[in-house]
């Protein structure tokens, strides 16, 4: 017997093919039956009259690592829809960790744990909301075996690296990042990248990057990125693909045409945008202390600052004016201050018309890159990102088709990052789904209040269990540390 039927839905089933008029039951957290559906002994009837019923959204470009245990509802997640998440982005990841001592991500939170399967029975005993899957970082297993040297590894530095990458990929882990921008990681030259690349590959993982450059040099970086793919023989995935700064924007373009001519001639690409046109991460990682880049100091908010809360939420230039210093001494005022390496900002630096060739091109899809800091105001794509695109990019500006957009935040995530038996509303799949109101969806966090939920979310299912309704966050706490697709 069904446990929940969702009646009268508008389905649309992730592949992208068009929608239609049905029911989908739910038994024992798999989808048991879509159509017509005729069965009246069910615990739950959930009316879908004139709502979406699609596979739940996964956000494959997170900072999740930590969130799942500091905040196991991960109402921000739920509220927009998704049901997975894809952690370790960035080359920052929670594994490898040494058990007492903080991990080695964004989160920092304190390890009990080691590797992936002690981080699986750690976040599964906090009952988190939603399923995770892991990315191990370069960053990461950089700094456990070389701390900040800026130098190549010996060889032995570089098989112990190995050895982490390996033992992840065993556990269940979908593949390597990088943060190549980010310290430790710009230290590192092409042939160590490879090198531990090079071990996700028999486990059939992917590269996810973040490129070494996503500026001045953004094709040189795609070229970097292309070459670690070919050369190991594994996917690759170009996180939050971006072109900053005012005189490169409209180069997303060239780079994604770079992109399809590699996958014409046998490469496996897929890439990753959020729709903002502002990113965020550690303040520290972007500037140079002794001599702050005056141009993109110009651009920076602030997110999340300890050392002067009251900074918050805003712009640096106008903190510099009213200290009467300079944007760049403003930055070292915030970032020289006790705990000023802990400042979280928001950095102006795109085009929105990247944002949209991003998000009409077919082999990218969404995720959010949102870091789940939430005690100052973090930049509104953590809480925004899905309901965004939906409500903006697809109901106002019609800049793709809701099937292509569902698609993009489903089964191309899904089978890119091995999330077996998810993404499409298919019999035997498991029952990850989300109702939503296409008529209404639409994000409200902004930049000024950036911890709002989205509208037009009625329900979330993760693996069978209502996480989600009309608004109530359930406490199911059904979510599962995935492992990769075993071939
Ligand atoms: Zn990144
Ligand atoms: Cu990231």
């Amino acid at each position: 017997m069904a446990d929940t039927v969702i009646r009268n839905a508008t389905i649309i089933d992730g592949t992208g093919a068009p929608r239609f008029g049905g029911d989908v039951s739910i038994e024992d957290g798999y989808i048991s039956e879509i159509g017509d559906i005729s069965t009246s002994s069910t615990a739950l009837e959930v009316d879908g009259t004139d709502l979406v019923l699609a596979p739940g959204f996964v956000d494959v470009h997170t900072h999740d690592d930590g969130a799942l245990l500091q905040h196991p509802d991960m109402t921000f997640k739920v509220s927009q829809g998704c049901t997975s998440v894809v952690v370790g982005n960035c080359g920052f990841s929670a594994i490898p960790a040494v058990a007492g001592q903080s991990t080695l991500d964004l989160s920092g939170v304190e390890a009990g744990w080691s590797d992936l399967d002690g981080y699986r029975s750690a976040v599964e005993g906090s009952n988190p909301a939603v399923n995770a899957m892991m990315l191990v970082g370069h960053n990461t297993v950089r700094t456990l075996e070389m701390k900040g040297e800026r130098r190549a590894p010996n060889d032995d530095e570089l098989s112990r690296m190995r050895e982490h990458v390996e033992l992840a990929m065993q556990q269940g882990a979908c593949g390597f990042s990088t943060g190549l921008i980010y310290r430790p990681g710009r230290w590192s030259d092409t042939d160590e990248v490879l090198d531990l690349t090079k071990a996700v590959a028999p486990f059939g993982g992917i590269y996810a990057t973040h490129m070494r450059n996503e500026n001045d040099h953004l094709l040189e970086a795609v070229d970097e990125a292309l070459y670690i793919g070919a050369e190991a023989g594994v996917a690759v995935q170009i996180s939050h693909h971006k072109a900053a700064g005012k005189r490169n924007w409209g180069k997303v373009t060239e780079s994604l045409a770079k992109i399809d001519a590699a996958v014409a001639s046998g490469a496996q690409v897929t890439l990753d945008v959020y729709p903002y046109t502002a990113g965020s991460g550690p303040m520290v990682q972007y500037f140079d202390i002794n001599n702050p880049d005056p141009e993109l100091a110009q651009a920076i908010q602030l997110a999340s600052c300890p050392a002067f809360r009251h900074y918050e939420g805003r712009m640096l230039t106008d903190i510099a004016s009213e200290l009467g210093i300079t944007a760049p001494e403003a930055v070292q005022h915030v970032l020289t201050a006790p705990d000023g390496k802990q400042t979280i900002c928001i950095q102006h630096i795109m085009d929105e018309g990247d944002v949209v060739t991003n998000l009409r091109h077919d082999r990218v899809m969404v995720g959010s890159d949102g870091i789940p800091d939430l005690t100052g105001r973090p930049h509104p794509r953590l809480f925004g990102t899905f309901p965004r695109v939906l409500g903006r990019y697809v109901r106002e500006q019609a800049v793709i088709d809701l099937e292509s957009a569902v698609r993009r935040m489903t089964s191309l995530s899904c089978d890119v990052h091995g999330l077996q038996d998810r993404g499409r509303v298919a019999v035997g799949n498991w029952a990850d789904l989300v109702l939503f109101d296409p008529l209404t969806v639409l994000d409200i966090a902004s930049y000024e209040d950036p911890k709002r939920e989205s509208v037009g979310v009625n329900n979330v299912w993760v693996n069978g269990q209502m996480a989600f309704d009309n608004g109530h966050h359930t406490r199911a706490g059904a979510g599962r540390v995935l492992h990769y697709r075993q071939h």
